[in-house]
């Protein structure tokens, strides 16, 4: 906890949750949200935002904080937004408006169009007073340009040299991916020399002066395998704060060797095998996850830390291509109870079901917020991770895999076990999935999702049956729920 002022009366009543560690945010769970996209002000018209038109919709910092009721109600206890630096502003580029805040000019400004200094504060202040985390979304890789002759006076960097001349990335090869410009001649991404001792330096204090200044808690770091891995330990620890990167590779080992240098990457990987697993147009490998896991636990340092989710503002979303909304809870409720840290997507638990850029980044307010099935069951998922991970060895336990067949697959993480499936919605009679019971016998399992209970025979395994459709089942002691508000225990 680092205090930059004498602690006085008022610093004492502060929220101490600033400068969060990986052992804090592994407690946590995150709602990731696009600032433009979430919530608009009150009397603004709510028909306006057509995602085709690639402009700004009018969410602001103040809407978030608005609107927070919304996201912790549904039990998360952080938020990851957008990126709040400056963005490109005046001539139309060819593929819309910076209104996703990835196109960095001046990274030393704010981006005014989602409000001040101030209503950026107040919102961080909000967020804390409320117990929970914020992430910021911070692109260092590169900045935005309209041509591949950039003005540099615009930028944060403005010396020419200090970044990398001009190529087009050759994908598959590590060292172009690193030093050549991402984006396309429409509109290049000029890439910074992140070896460049100017450029690191600059980039330390910044990092450190925009964490002290709004009280971050942690960062999710745009493309970060695009700079050398060797830059981000330092970067990480002028921070002072969790740093969770974005390596967009589906390949164990690739993302793994960005772990260490940063605290935590993205789980791309184990997204990759819940499609590969659960979604209806897919493999339906269930396979796909103990394998995925196995190796993620030899080539990870630390899989608890890592960011579990289906679904983000760069890909279609889980229902675009797994309509089944069965499929959505049974992935979904893999990510809260492996090991690992929840990500969702906002308009997840929503159903959205829009192809990948511009569509995935629809506005929420369409939905009304409404409390649909799968905001409930994001809600339940939370509740139960919450509650276990304060009374119980939650987070020093590792998930284990109990068995898998064909359309199933059920896992234990402390006192939990979860049991997936890839059936759908159908019902089925003519399959199960047989789990070897690690309860002592009599214990009474609560399925928290329909608050049903069956004692386990003595050394006997239990079947879940499928007569009523694919859904999934989390299966905890009864006793173990005291405190925890689920099925009608206490709260
Ligand atoms: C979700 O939960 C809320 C309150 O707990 C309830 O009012 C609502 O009907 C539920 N939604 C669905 C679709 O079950």
């Amino acid at each position: 906890m680092k205090y930059g002022l004498p602690v006085t009366l008022s610093t004492l009543l502060l929220p101490a949750v600033f400068a969060a560690t990986a052992e804090q945010w592994r407690t946590r769970s995150i709602y990731q949200l696009i600032t433009d996209r979430f919530a608009l002000p009150a009397g603004a018209n709510r028909n306006a935002c057509n995602v085709e038109d690639r402009t700004w919709c009018g969410g602001t910092w103040s809407t978030i904080r608005e609107n927070l009721d919304y996201i912790q109600n549904a039990g998360f206890t952080a938020i990851w937004i957008s990126p709040i630096n400056q963005n490109h502003e005046g001539e139309r580029p060819y593929w819309g408006d910076a209104y996703h805040g990835y196109w960095i000019a001046d990274a030393t400004q704010l981006n005014a169009r989602f409000g001040t200094e101030d209503e950026l504060k107040a919102l961080i202040s909000e967020v804390h007073n409320r117990n929970m985390y914020i992430m910021i979304d911070v692109v260092v890789n590169n900045v935005m340009a309209t041509s591949t002759t950039p003005d540099y006076s615009k930028y944060m960097f403005k010396d020419p040299s200090l970044y990398h001349p001009y190529c087009p990335i050759q994908w598959g090869n590590p060292e172009s991916e690193q030093n050549c410009w991402m984006g396309d001649d429409k509109v290049p991404l000029p890439d910074l020399d992140t070896n460049n001792p100017t450029v690191i330096a600059t980039y330390k204090t910044w990092i450190k002066d925009l964490v002290s200044k709004y009280n971050i808690d942690g960062l999710r770091i745009d493309a970060a395998k695009h700079v050398q891995a060797s830059f981000w330990p330092e970067f990480c620890a002028s921070a002072g704060v969790f740093c969770m990167g974005e390596v967009f590779s589906s390949d164990v080992g690739g993302a793994a060797q960005y772990q260490g240098p940063l605290d935590s990457v993205l789980n791309f990987p184990m997204q990759n095998a819940l499609v590969r697993a659960f979604s209806s147009s897919g493999e339906k490998n269930i396979g796909a996850i103990p394998s995925v896991l196995d190796e993620s636990k030899q080539k990870f340092r630390d899989i608890t830390v890592l960011g579990n989710f289906l679904e983000n503002q760069d890909m279609g979303r889980w229902a675009s291509f797994s309509s089944d909304m069965q499929t959505t809870h049974n992935a979904m409720t893999f990510n809260f109870m492996s090991d690992g840290i929840p990500v969702v997507y906002y308009g997840q638990e929503q159903g959205f079901a829009s192809a990948s850029d511009p569509y995935n980044r629809e506005p929420l307010w369409p939905s009304g917020y409404a409390l649909t099935y799968t905001y409930n069951i994001t809600s339940q998922l939370n509740q139960l991770r919450n509650h276990l991970i304060r009374n119980s060895d939650w987070l020093s336990s590792s998930v284990q895999v109990l068995t898998t067949n064909e359309i199933g697959i059920a896992i234990k993480k402390g006192n939990a076990i979860s049991v997936m499936t890839n059936i759908g919605s159908s019902p089925r009679n003519d399959v199960r999935v047989t789990v070897q019971s690690p309860f002592s016998s009599s214990t009474t399992l609560t399925n928290i999702f329909t608050c049903e209970e069956f004692t386990v025979n003595s050394g006997a395994s239990f079947d879940i049956t499928y007569g009523n459709g694919g859904q999934p089942a989390v299966l905890v002691p009864r006793d173990s729920l005291s405190g925890s508000g689920l099925c009608s225990a206490s709260i």
